[in-house]
């Protein structure tokens, strides 16, 4: 008898600047390794080579010109390439995709911090993911400030992006709209704390992913 292969897992990372979700989406990615899964680990804006090249736009700045509709319009459209050209494959051939941001950032920073209408954003969300939503989502949780100062040392000195440049303000919004978006969805997202240390956040994910989904 044919065994079918199994569907593989999908595990996004959310969160503000300096949360260190691209950190904790490589660990938990090595982790999956060792645990012997196939994994697919990528990110967003991007995660496929078309997707790259509208990402290089947005984050200099190029798009912002034309509001924030347009850079919502973007990403989707990013978002679009990298599901039908890389998620939906990788899913289908079983493997884990861990994924470095998602629609939820849309949401709050083109949503909430940009003022696209909700229905807007569901609209473009449902164009470009359809039915595939992520089986868990984490959301990195920070005070803006510290998320802030913690990309500032990182950067060392470099220009700030056309995202990590807003205000504190619109930094705190963008915290609190994750946080919003955690608790309309518990069965999709945990909130992590994201002020620990390094090594305790993997521990809450790790967690988290064996209690969820039983790697
Ligand atoms: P990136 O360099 O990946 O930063 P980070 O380490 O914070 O993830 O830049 C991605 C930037 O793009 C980030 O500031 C958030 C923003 N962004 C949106 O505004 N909307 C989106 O849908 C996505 C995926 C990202």
């Amino acid at each position: 008898m044919q065994r079918g292969i199994e569907i593989g897992r999908f595990i996004t990372f959310e969160g503000g600047e300096g949360s260190g979700k691209s950190t904790q989406a490589g660990i938990l990615a090595n982790r999956l390794s060792r645990a012997g899964r196939a994994v697919f680990a990528t990110r967003e804006p991007g995660g496929s080579p078309a997707a790259e090249e509208i990402r290089e736009a947005l984050l200099a700045g190029e798009i912002s010109q034309f509001g924030p509709l347009a850079e919502a319009v973007m990403f989707a459209v990013a978002r679009g390439d990298h599901v039908d050209t890389a998620i939906k494959e990788s899913l289908q051939e079983g493997k884990w995709v861990v994924c470095d941001r998602f629609v939820d950032s849309t949401r709050a920073y083109q949503g909430v911090t940009g003022g696209v209408p909700r229905g807007l954003i569901n609209a473009l969300e449902q164009l470009t993911v359809g039915a595939l939503s992520p089986d868990v989502t984490f959301i990195l949780d920070l005070p803006a400030d510290e998320g802030l100062a913690r990309a500032q040392a990182r950067a060392e000195g470099a220009e700030p992006d056309r995202f990590e440049g807003q205000e504190l303000m619109t930094h705190e919004r963008i915290r609190r709209a994750f946080l919003d978006i955690a608790e309309e969805e518990p069965g999709r997202c945990i909130v992590v704390d994201a002020s620990q240390p390094e090594a305790m956040v993997a521990e809450d994910v790790w967690e988290a992913v064996l209690r969820r989904l039983n790697p």
